[in-house]
């Protein structure tokens, strides 16, 4: 395999301190990838479940209205493998008084990813992924939150290193490549995003991944932006029609090993294994999305159910409502009247026949602000973004 197959280790001298960068090698793989039979395997089953994925996705009835909740959810935990403390019921509930300006910088850290997130997906419409789009996206994440002194939207201008918090340029667990030479490695990695593509276009998103991991642009934020990237790919390249598919989940639950995985590819140029790993995490977070569309198709299906045969005169106003519950699962009388366009007595109707019939639950925090939860919906979704 040849410990030189990903970029080599080199000497530099910061004043008196000498420490080893990584210096990448450009993309793809020399010698190239390796295709064994369990690295077949499993690119096939990842196809196979994405395939199955698609198929479940069209039998949605109207898959936006959990496309919007869904980013949600990979929004939160993304944000809190980078230390964010805040919850999918946390961003659920504090999401308006964060807009209207209150401070909660977790929140906030939640709601940046969501925009970046939807930007770059609007963007890729037009653009090819660029460069110039990737510091847009990251200057989208960092606006106004902690790191925002790190330079939104810049590429770094001096020497970074990761590993456990407070390790020094010494005891690092990986320097990547100093100023110069990250600009070089940036150079060839915006050349291989438009290239033709070598391989199948998971291998590709495996490879690129990893390679930005590794190049590490940005003084905050890379993982993020690396995961991102990720789901513009997949987009782009129409592998899924929705931004459903996001490893954040499988990263955090197996974060020893997708770092360990990374560490191989540099130290040693394992590059298969650390394909293996991605793409296992394709084919078990398809499947975790089917089930969670199979639940959501369910739940819709008993709440309806129970909309018709109990408040029959009401019916379409409340499944009006209902609908617009799927992206505001937690929601005040005014919202609903607002939502829906109807009057507030209206509204106050429905939502005393919701509660009543269970289908929500009320909750009233210290300000006497009275919500509305949609607490099977978000049990549902929440799965995963509890914090420990
Ligand atoms: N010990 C490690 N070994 C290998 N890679 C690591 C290690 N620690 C961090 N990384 C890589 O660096 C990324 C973190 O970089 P950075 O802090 O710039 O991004 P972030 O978005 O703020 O954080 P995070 O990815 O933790 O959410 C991780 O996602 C991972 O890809
Ligand atoms: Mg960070």
């Amino acid at each position: 395999m040849g410990t030189e197959r990903a970029g080599n280790y080199v000497k530099q001298l910061y004043g008196e301190l000498a420490y080893k960068a990584f210096i990448p090698k450009a993309l793809p793989p020399e010698p190239a990838i390796r295709f064994d039979s369990k690295l077949i395997n499993i690119l096939s089953k990842a196809d196979q479940r994405i395939g199955r994925l698609t198929g479940v996705l069209k039998s949605i009835p109207n898959p936006e209205l959990f496309v919007a909740m869904y980013v949600k959810k990979e929004a939160v935990l993304s944000s809190q493998i980078e230390g964010t403390q805040a919850s999918l019921s946390d961003v659920l509930e504090k999401e308006e008084d964060v807009l209207s300006g209150k401070d909660d910088d977790d929140v906030k850290v939640t709601l940046n990813y969501i925009d970046a997130l939807n930007h770059g997906l609007n963007r890729i419409e037009e653009l090819p992924l660029s460069l110039r789009l990737i510091r847009e996206i990251h200057k989208i994440l960092l606006t106004n939150v902690r790191g925002k002194h790190r330079e939104p939207g810049e590429f770094r201008k001096s020497q970074n290193w990761i590993g456990p918090k407070g390790c020094t340029l010494s005891n690092a667990a990986f320097v990547p490549p100093p100023v110069f030479e990250m600009k070089e490695a940036l150079g060839c990695f915006e050349k291989y995003l438009h290239a033709e593509k070598t391989y199948p276009i998971l291998i590709e998103c495996g490879l690129i991944h990893s390679q930005f991991e590794t190049i590490h642009p940005f003084l905050d934020g890379n993982g993020r932006i690396g995961r991102l990237l990720i789901t513009f790919l997949l987009c782009a390249n129409n592998v899924i029609s929705k931004p459903l598919l996001y490893l954040s989940y499988y990263f955090k639950k197996n974060k020893l090993e997708y770092y360990n995985k990374l560490m191989a590819v540099r130290n040693s140029g394992n590059w298969e294994e650390w394909l293996e790993f991605f793409l296992r995490g394709i084919a078990e977070t398809s499947d975790n999305v089917v089930e969670l569309s199979n639940k959501i198709i369910d739940l819709q299906k008993r709440t309806t159910d129970s909309i018709h045969n109990s408040m029959p005169r009401y019916s379409n106003k409340a499944i009006q409502l209902l609908e617009k519950m799927y992206i505001y699962p937690v929601f005040s009388v005014n919202k609903a009247k607002e939502l829906c366009g109807i009057s507030y007595n209206a509204a106050k109707g429905i939502i005393k026949k919701f509660v009543d019939l269970n289908i929500i639950t009320e909750k009233t925090d210290k300000k006497r602000n009275r919500k509305y939860l949609f607490n099977r919906y978000i049990d549902l979704l929440n799965e995963g973004t509890e914090l420990e």
